[in-house]
């Protein structure tokens, strides 16, 4: 079942965001990347209005790393969101795209000093990982002679069902400061004596591509009892708590998606609880999501080149996008739904391997799934690659990244080109003594 921003239309092609998906690809060539805008929309007014119902002051800082496109990011400034950025790049990139500084939080383990000098600078809370990266902000500010603003990302320990690469909340993990051992309070003891810091807030992020409420709601228990004790031990009040990503979407179809109302609700009762058990102001509450504003409003579109047969096993296609383009599947062993957009309204009567063009095994999209019948010229369609699609692609086998384009009620436009030759090559150097 296909989720419902999607249409068949009646030559039984894949229609998306208005625009049938045959007449895409031949348009802009394959592997091709598409982004719905109306969907992108949707998702983020779904997020928040779950969030804003039920509390005043919510900031929803989209998460770049999921799709930084400029194009996406504009589309939700135009929406209002702020910017969670794990990078100068990504930094630049948001205020270029109108969002202010201010509007920002700076996210990561490894922030160098040059990217710290442009957060201060446009006055971009950050989160501090570590006691040294405080020094150095706390340094940094006094030079440029003003205050920066930093909350502490902290570890809650908080188990998440999701793959352990993006299970970034166990006190095992490399971000953060541990709760449980008092690290994470020592953090707020040691800035307090620093001038050149303003610490107002609290950061934890405990995962990615999670599909069940509770950890959230242990996350909020935590993140609050934490707000308690810095009240009760330290005296420090904080202005915002925020909260990460992390909101996971349906990759398979049948699997239930995750109610953000519900998410919204345990975690904003929680929080209340606590605020008012433990004589709290109320703070300002942020999120940072990513894959659930931009994950399913992206497919991939490949060309299917080569299909192979062979006696007993399931029939190998070859299509022109692998872990070069999308590298979810090699990399996590993540599922992306797969059709033929061409053949939407045959039988899926084939058990298929679905191989990109890359010389590893591991290449491939998908395997034993059923589709119908592929022939050379057909065109798959990969779904909800929105999120770390693009974002994650690379150029292994010298293979251009595809292009990206957006589209919205039938109209369809380039924003991202498809590398070319001279943009595989423009970097490369010949040294003196091999010319
Ligand atoms: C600090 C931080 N915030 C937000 C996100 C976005 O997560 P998601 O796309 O799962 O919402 C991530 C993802 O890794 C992250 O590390």
């Amino acid at each position: 079942m296909l989720k419902p921003h999607f249409e068949v239309n009646s030559l039984g092609h894949l229609v998306v965001g208005g625009a049938d998906a045959v007449e895409l690809a031949e348009e802009f060539g394959t592997p091709l990347y598409v982004m719905d805008e109306i969907r992108i929309r949707e998702n983020y007014r779904k997020f928040r209005r779950a969030f804003t119902r039920r509390r005043e002051e919510i900031h929803i800082c989209y998460a770049l790393k999921a799709n930084s496109n400029s194009a996406v990011v504009k589309i939700l400034q135009e929406e209002g969101a702020g910017a969670d950025v794990s990078s100068e790049n990504e930094l630049r990139l948001s205020l270029e795209m109108g969002i202010p500084g201010n509007s920002m939080v700076f996210n990561g383990n490894f922030k160098s000093t040059e990217e710290l000098e442009l957060a201060i600078k446009n006055d971009v809370v950050i989160n501090v990982d570590n006691l040294q990266e405080l020094k150095v902000i706390d340094s940094l500010a006094e030079k440029l002679k003003t205050r920066a603003r930093i909350g502490f990302r902290v570890n809650p320990d908080v188990r998440t069902p999701t793959h352990p690469y993006i299970a970034t909340g166990l006190r095992e993990s490399k971000f953060g400061f541990d709760m449980s051992s008092g690290q994470a309070l020592a953090a707020y003891r040691a800035a307090e004596g620093m001038e050149n810091v303003e610490v107002i807030g609290v950061h934890a992020h405990i995962g990615s591509q999670i599909l069940d409420p509770s950890p959230f709601e242990e996350e909020a228990e935590k993140l609050m009892r934490f707000v308690g004790t810095l009240k009760e031990e330290l005296g420090i009040t904080l202005k915002f708590i925020d909260f990460g990503g992390g909101v996971g979407i349906p990759y398979r179809p049948g699997e239930r998606e995750l109610d953000i109302e519900e998410v919204a609700e345990r975690m904003i009762s929680k929080v209340e609880q606590i605020e008012e058990d433990k004589k709290l102001e109320k703070h300002a509450l942020f999120f940072e999501p990513g894959r659930y504003i931009v994950g399913d409003a992206g497919v991939l579109l490949a060309r299917v080149g080569y299909v192979k047969e062979r006696p007993g096993m399931p029939v190998w296609i070859s299509v022109d996008a692998g872990m070069n383009a999308l590298l979810r599947p090699a990399l996590y062993g993540a599922y992306h739904h797969i059709e033929l957009a061409n053949k939407m309204n045959h039988t899926n009567d084939t058990l298929t391997n679905i191989a990109g063009p890359l010389c590893e095994s591991g290449d491939f999209l998908g395997k034993e799934r059923m589709l119908p019948r592929a022939e050379r010229g057909d065109l798959a369609v990969i779904f909800d690659v929105g999120a770390y699609g693009l974002a994650m692609s690379n150029q292994h086998t010298a293979k251009p990244r595809p292009a990206m384009v957006l589209v919205r009620n039938g109209k369809s436009e380039i924003i991202r080109e498809r590398e070319t030759f001279e943009d595989l090559t423009r970097l490369d150097r010949i040294p003196t003594w091999l010319r």
